[in-house]
Formats: C-alpha cells, structure tokens, sequence
C-alpha cells in the first residue's frame, strides 16, 4: 500500500504571520471553522509538497526554494474560508486552492526577475542564486504544474485558471509598459494592481464556493470582495516597500522605486510636485537617489525613502487602502450572517493592518 503522505505542520508564527488565526478567530463560537482551516490548510501543504516533484534534482530544489522561505498563504486561507460557504475543504477545493497558491509562487519568481529584487520571503532571490534563466524556467515550470492540478478538476477549473494568470500577466504588463499619454496614472495603476493581485485573490475566493458545491449567488460577491481586497492588499504592499524592517517584510526596502516601479505614494507625490516646491524637491531626490541608482543602500537612499515614507501621501495611501478594504466588506452584503462572513470581514481588517 502506498504510504499516506505525510501531514506538515506549517509552523503558527508562518500560519499565523498576519495574525489571521487570532484575529479571524477570536471567539468560541467560530473555533469549529478555525479548526476546519487550519485542517485543511495543512492538506494544501502536504499535497503542495508531494507536487513539487520534477524530473530532475535541481528543477526540485529551485521549485521547492521559494516554496519553503515562507508566505502567508494567504490565496488557499480564503479560498477554504469561501468553501465554508458550501461542503468546506473537500478535495476538490484543496486542490484548487493548492493550484492558486503554486500560480501565486511562480508569479513571485517571475516578479522577482522583473523588479531586481534582491530578497524575497527573508532569502535571496531565486535570481540572485542561480541566475534569471533558472528563476523564469522555475516559475514557467510552476505554472505548468498549476496548470496540471486544475485540470484535474474539469474544465471550469482550467478557465478559471487560464483567464486569471492572463489577468495576472497583463497587469504586469501594463505595469511594466506603464500608462498611455491620454490616460490617468493613478487610475491605471488601480487597474494594474487589480489585473496583478486583485484577479489571482478573487479567483481563490471564487474557487472555494465554485468547488465546494457552495450556492452559485455566493459566487459574485466573494469575487467582488476578493478583487477590492486585492486592490488592499497591493496598495499596502507599496506602502511596505518603504518599510525600513526587512526583517519582517522579508524584501529590501525601497525595491519597487529601485527597479522603476511608480507606487501610489510616488504617484501622489507627482501630483503634488506640480504646484509644491518642497514636493518636487522630495520628487527629485527620490528620482536621482533611489530611482536612477544601482546602489542597494546609500544613506542618500535611505533618507529620501524615509522622507517618502513620512510625507502625508503614505498616509494617503493607507487611508485609499483602508477604503478598498471597507468596499470590500461591503461587497460581502448578500451572504449569509454567520462565522464565514464574519471570518472574511476580520480578514480584510487583518489584510489593512498587516505589516509583512
Ligand atoms: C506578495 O504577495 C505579492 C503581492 C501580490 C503583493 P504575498 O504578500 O501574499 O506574498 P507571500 O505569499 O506572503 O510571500
Ligand atoms: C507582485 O507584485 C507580483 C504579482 C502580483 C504578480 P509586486 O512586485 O508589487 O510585489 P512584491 O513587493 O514584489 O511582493
Ligand atoms: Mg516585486
Ligand atoms: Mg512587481
């Protein structure tokens, strides 16, 4: 007989580094729900590492690196979260959820590629180890293997997964070609950051009512939810970008502005240049120390990050992300009263108040 595979049990200060599992669930009452996804949470790693098999040594060991740094899981808590809407983490829904997260971890070794990023999840970039052909052959690899777990599923699952790594490439695409003459920067930057992230977390939303047999007038508001949540969740990715722990980010501070990437604070701060000689002077010295250098850390660098990160369009920007998250909850408005909405309401809070 075949050996069961074996059940890992993911560290709580990994499950538990947004503080989901206190803050969602806090109470008595809602302890049974707490207790089905930490279970199924645990299902989506065991199958995750039987996955990552290739066949060959070293594709194993770069698959397995990312995988194994870290993250939150953010995309498979919701996905069984959703699925307690309907029959809760049945296998089909583990094995969606386990596809979305491997869709999201390929993502990142892509990304990583793309930003110059020295550092992802607290260790060095898949890039900076082996190099970019290895980090988007890896990744390429993981979105194959997605691939392959959604099929097993059917051919919703496949659609599903097809128009959500598409959304997911054409807002790095855009992101990467920036905005055209005529259009707004900020608004297409919203709508990058809801075809980057919003799309991959409303489709864990989506999964987990479509495959736990959930009612089908569930399915719209929890993808609503999840594609505002994501808009969230990016905007304060931003905003840590200026965080001066990389400990607890696990990233270098100030990569995205290295690598070009315009954020909404520096949006902001562009709009405000025009008519603010102390903001163009902020403008200008991010752009000539931070933007337009090679360097890691300069204390150039760093002074003009921490004036950014000081400046009232961080704040701003928290204040834009906390709205998302409040249109987010409110989305959830046809669902039932009960531990799953209540659940996911505390998750947009936790998602708003996270700093890693
Ligand atoms: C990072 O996502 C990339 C973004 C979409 C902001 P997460 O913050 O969910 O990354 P991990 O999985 O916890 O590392
Ligand atoms: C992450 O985007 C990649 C995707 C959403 C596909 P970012 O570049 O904004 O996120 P971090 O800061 O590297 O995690
Ligand atoms: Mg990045
Ligand atoms: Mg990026």
């Amino acid at each position: 007989m075949k050996p069961r595979t074996p059940v890992v049990r993911r560290s709580p200060s990994v499950t538990s580094q947004l503080g989901l599992s206190e803050r969602i669930f806090a109470t008595a009452a809602d302890r049974g729900l707490a207790a089905n996804i930490d279970q199924g949470i645990e299902e989506v790693e065991a199958s995750l590492i039987a996955e990552l098999v290739y066949a060959n040594d070293i594709a194993n060991a770069t698959s397995r690196y990312l995988f194994n740094a870290g993250g939150k899981r953010v995309r498979p808590m919701l996905a069984l979260l959703t699925a307690h809407l309907g029959d809760g983490a049945v296998p089909e829904v583990v094995t969606a959820a386990g596809a979305i997260e491997l869709t999201h971890l390929a993502s990142l070794y892509h990304d990583d590629v793309m930003d110059d990023a020295d550092k992802r999840r607290g260790v060095p970039s898949a890039q900076a180890v082996w190099g970019n052909s290895i980090a988007i052959l890896t990744g390429d690899l993981l979105f194959a293997r997605a691939s392959q777990l959604m099929a097993r599923l059917g051919e919703r699952a496949i659609r599903l997964q097809a128009a959500t790594f598409e959304r997911l490439v054409m807002g790095q695409f855009r992101e990467t070609v920036g905005p055209r003459a005529e259009e707004d920067p900020v608004e297409h930057y919203i709508g990058v950051l809801g075809d980057k992230t919003g799309s991959l977390i409303a489709a864990a939303a989506q999964a987990g009512i479509v495959f736990s047999n959930a009612p089908a007038e569930y399915e719209q508001p929890v993808v609503s939810f999840g594609e505002k949540i994501g808009v969230a969740f990016q905007l304060i990715d931003d905003v840590l970008d200026l965080s001066p722990q990389p400990k607890e980010t696990g990233k270098v501070p100030g990569t995205d502005l290295r690598a070009g990437v315009a954020t909404l604070p520096l949006l902001r701060l562009r709009e405000r240049a025009r008519t603010n000689d102390a903001d163009a002077a902020l403008l200008a010295r991010l752009e000539r120390d931070v933007m337009a250098s090679n360097s890691v850390a300069t204390e150039a660098a760093d002074s003009a990050i921490t004036a950014l990160r000081e400046h009232p369009v961080t704040a701003e920007t928290l204040a834009e992300a906390h709205s998302w998250a409040r249109d987010a909850v409110a989305a959830l408005s046809p669902l039932p009263t009960g531990p799953v909405k209540k659940a996911l309401t505390r998750f947009a809070d936790t998602i708003v108040e996270r700093s890693s």
